[in-house]
């Protein structure tokens, strides 16, 4: 999606992030699964992950979150004026789970709704809010990714539970007040005929919830690893290939990828497709693992408080996801 003329650019202006305190090692996974932290580390790259603990939810981890991005970018939540959030863990199917942060925040005068993207779903709703900042129809927009995978995942499932956790992230999006500063593009692609390598069958209109569903596990989340690592792979390099191009920039000119956190070995082969040193890669897959929409804002927010984004740095995100969907996007700091 690139910039008219007649759009004003708009920046992010501040970022938060929340995890639970509560952690699951791999160690602690060996004893629940027929697995090993050897096997986890060196298929994934995961150490860690962070647990929601009892009342913890999408909700209030997105809310710490979207309080702490509001603080950093020095605005209250009055002037806020839409609420956008990417989750596949909703607080429940409705109300949204942006109406829920909306009332917790007291963001008085908001619009909220959210975003389903699975994993892509940060950079889906950055581009929405991007847009609607851009065109002059909303201030302030808050971003917020949220999610409770422990929730949704099969604690006997060795495929899975090893990969997922809990986490949320936020991002304060503006008008660029000076200079190139900014959201400078997006990239937005989604394949439907592939959504049943990564999905969650039950509790929807094919199947609603029943005995039969919960008997069957259908509300937890199931994939194909095999094939959803290949399809990431090549839907990953090309978003980050394709946004550079459209934008006659290559990896040389990137100061930082920002990555979706899936697997080390995915964001490996991300980087190598661009030609961009790993020393340009933020990674903290290994502390929270897989969090779905949530590692690109959790990483991002990380990543400006420690330094790694200095003034003026070109910075690509790039994720893929269940939909399946893949993303992209540069942002001048
Ligand atoms: O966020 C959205 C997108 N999600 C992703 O991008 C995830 C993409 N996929 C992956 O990251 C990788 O495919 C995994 C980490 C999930 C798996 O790595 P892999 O190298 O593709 O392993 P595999 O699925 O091919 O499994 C290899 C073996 C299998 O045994 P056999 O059939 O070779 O005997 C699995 O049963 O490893 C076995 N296995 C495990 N062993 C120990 C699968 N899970 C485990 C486990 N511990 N947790």
């Amino acid at each position: 999606m690139h910039r008219t003329n007649n759009l004003r650019r708009a920046y992010i202006a501040g970022t938060g992030h929340a995890v639970p305190e509560k952690v699951l090692t791999n160690f602690d996974l060996e004893k629940m699964v027929d697995t090993s932290d050897e096997w986890i580390r060196t298929r994934s790259g995961i150490e860690r992950r962070h647990i929601a603990r009892d009342g913890e939810t999408t909700g209030t981890l997105g809310a710490e979150a979207a309080k702490r991005a509001l603080d950093d970018a020095g605005i209250g939540p009055e002037v806020v004026d839409l609420i956008l959030v990417a989750t596949v863990t909703p607080e429940m199917v409705f109300p949204s789970t942006a109406c829920v942060i909306q009332e917790a925040i007291s963001a008085v005068n908001a619009g909220a709704m959210d975003v389903n993207a699975a994993c892509s779903g940060f950079i889906y709703a950055l581009s929405v809010a991007d847009l609607m900042v851009a065109s002059g129809k909303c201030r302030h927009v808050l971003v917020i990714a949220s999610e409770t995978l422990s929730r949704i995942t099969d604690w006997t499932d060795r495929n899975t539970c090893v990969l997922f956790g809990d986490g949320a992230g936020a991002a304060v999006v503006s008008p660029c007040p000076d200079g190139d500063r900014g959201i400078l593009s997006t990239y937005l692609k989604s394949d439907g005929s592939k959504g049943e390598i990564l999905y969650i069958l039950g509790g929807g209109s094919r199947n609603p919830a029943s005995h039969e569903t919960v008997d069957q596990g259908m509300h937890f989340i199931r994939m194909s690893g095999r094939e959803t690592f290949k399809v990431a792979v090549q839907a990953m390099g090309d978003a980050a290939m394709r946004i550079l191009k459209a934008e006659g920039l290559s990896g040389e000119d990137v100061d930082l990828m920002i990555p979706h956190q899936a697997n080390m070995r995915i964001i490996r082969a991300t980087a190598r497709r661009i030609d961009l040193p790993m020393e340009k890669v933020y990674v903290n897959l290994n502390e929270y693992g897989n969090t779905s929409a949530a590692t690109i804002p959790i990483a991002l927010d990380e990543a400006r408080k420690n330094g790694r984004i200095e003034s003026g740095a070109l910075v690509l995100l790039v994720a893929f996801g269940g939909g399946l969907t893949w993303a992209s996007a540069l942002v001048r700091f």
